[in-house]
């Protein structure tokens, strides 16, 4: 299918891998509709787009986890922009690497509501146009996490199963509807997940990337445009990508230094 024309909203567009699809759709003449909580780096990326590929583009500030936003956000999306082609639910965080018993119930909170209650509060936005107008696809970014759980990850990865659930639930409510539902699920990327995940703390990012060849937000980013530009009969379900280094959640291969 060609994405030339059509209507994409990427949630957490502001970095890594939702930054990467704007970019992606926008070479494609996609119409971007970019969402995330830091409006300055959507409006560059958004100057950005629009000087290299003369595309229209909406910059928003939506935090996901506000339903009443979400709902009043995409409540009055004027005419041009409310016939949404596709969702990429990409916007979404993990918090925190500890055991269970010693994990902090604030971070538990922040990744449940970010990457589950948020792309719920979005995708019941979107998809009922998208079911009237009998056309869409929501591509949702899930994880290997969503399919392996690994030490101390135990509340991201309960998160990206429940995103793995969602996304086959989804498939099933919509059949006949005309709206395909996908998933990507990705490895690692190194984007600023980690730093997300460490609370700021570079040093303890960069550890995580490094001698290590992992994914770049701009491959994850070819995934989805693949899984949207595939013939109307035909849809990815799910589509784990892993980086060549990666064999499952915690079996890497590092380079020694
Ligand atoms: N990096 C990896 O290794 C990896 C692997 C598998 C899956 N993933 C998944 O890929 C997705 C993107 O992550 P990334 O690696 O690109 O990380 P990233 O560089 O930290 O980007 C995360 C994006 O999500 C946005 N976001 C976070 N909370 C939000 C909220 N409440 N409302 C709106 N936007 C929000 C952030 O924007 P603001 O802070 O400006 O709101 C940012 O744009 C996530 O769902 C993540 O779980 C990542």
């Amino acid at each position: 299918m060609k994405i030339e024309g059509k209507t994409v909203v990427i949630t957490g567009a502001s970095a890594g891998i939702g930054r990467a699809c704007g970019k992606a759709f926008a070479a494609e003449g996609a119409r971007c509709l970019l969402l995330a909580r830091r409006g300055e780096r959507l409006a560059e990326l958004a100057a950005e787009i629009r000087e290299r590929h003369g595309v229209e583009v909406l910059d928003t500030v939506l935090d996901v986890r506000d339903r009443r936003a979400v709902e009043s956000f995409f409540g009055t999306l004027d005419g041009g922009w409310a016939a949404i082609d596709i969702l990429v639910n990409n916007a979404g965080l993990a918090r925190g690497l500890a055991p269970i018993h010693e994990g902090d119930p604030c971070d538990w909170d922040e990744m449940i509501d970010t990457n589950v209650r948020g792309l719920l509060n979005v995708t019941r936005a979107v998809l009922p146009g998208m079911v009237r107008r009998g056309a869409g696809h929501v591509i949702n970014i899930g994880s290997i996490a969503g399919h392996e759980v690994y030490p101390s990850g135990n509340v991201y990865c309960a998160t990206k199963h429940a995103v793995a659930a969602l996304t086959r639930a989804m498939g099933i409510d919509l059949l006949g509807t005309g709206v395909r539902v996908s998933s990507v699920d990705p490895g690692m990327v190194e984007t600023e997940f980690s730093a997300v995940r460490f609370h700021g703390d570079e040093a303890r990012a960069r550890a995580v990337y490094e001698g290590f060849a992992a994914l770049r937000p701009e491959d994850v980013a070819e995934a989805v445009l693949f899984c949207a530009t595939r013939p109307p009969h035909a849809n990815v379900r799910e589509l784990i990508l892993m980086p060549s280094a990666q064999a499952a959640a915690v079996h890497l291969h590092r380079e020694a230094r």
